[in-house]
């Protein structure tokens, strides 16, 4: 790849990141989450721990929170979803996440604490654009054996929806699982690690 479609790549990304965060932005105005759990925009930065309520995602929904300056995907995952996922194997580049970013809590393979919810940090393992969310099945424009997943627009990286990525891909890795904890059944909190898990 030349330095001109790498710059390009990182400009769309740079826009896309923009939009990402914007839609967080729109998340948080119809969810009715508690201002004050929120640290100041200086110590998100800095990498201060990020409290979501996520009791307001609905089934085979996301929302996109911000951590580290960084979107995080946060997928609530139905019954259905979670049930194509064990198909997938053998088309997968890393299945099991041996070499892909994700605390040692979660399940190898599904990727979460609790199966129905996962988090992923939405920044494609290639070359830093974000991968859109596509659930739909069949699409006309990813074809009739897309079963819904994460399509990166830049140079077209396919991953599950448990952020990992299929074989031949641009990308080499899974999208990674961020550290984070549940405080309770609705709040997850990003950036602390999960105890007696
Ligand atoms: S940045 Fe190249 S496929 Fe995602």
């Amino acid at each position: 790849m030349d330095h001109d479609s790498v710059n390009t790549g990182r400009r769309r990304f740079l826009v896309r990141a923009t939009s990402v965060v914007g839609a967080a932005g729109v998340v948080g105005a119809s969810v009715p989450f508690v201002g004050s759990w929120f640290p100041s925009a200086k110590a998100r930065a800095a990498g201060a721990p990020v409290k979501i309520n996520v009791s307001k995602i609905e089934p085979g929904q996301q929302m996109i929170a911000e951590w580290r300056g960084q979107p995080v995907f946060i997928l609530r995952r139905t019954p259905e979803i979670l049930s194509r996922l064990g198909g997938l194997i053998g088309e997968l580049a890393d299945p099991a996440s041996h070499d892909s970013a994700q605390p040692g809590y979660v399940d190898p393979a599904l990727r979460s604490i609790r199966p129905e919810i996962v988090l992923l940090v939405g920044i494609c393992t290639h070359l830093g654009c974000s991968p859109t969310f596509r659930p739909d099945v069949a699409p006309v424009d990813l074809g009739k054996d897309w079963i819904g997943g994460y399509f990166c627009p830049c140079h077209g990286s396919r991953y599950d929806l448990a952020g990992r990525v299929y074989k031949s891909q641009p990308a080499p890795l899974n999208l990674p699982v961020p550290p984070h904890s549940y405080e309770s059944d609705s709040v997850i909190v990003i950036g602390i690690d999960q105890e007696n898990a």
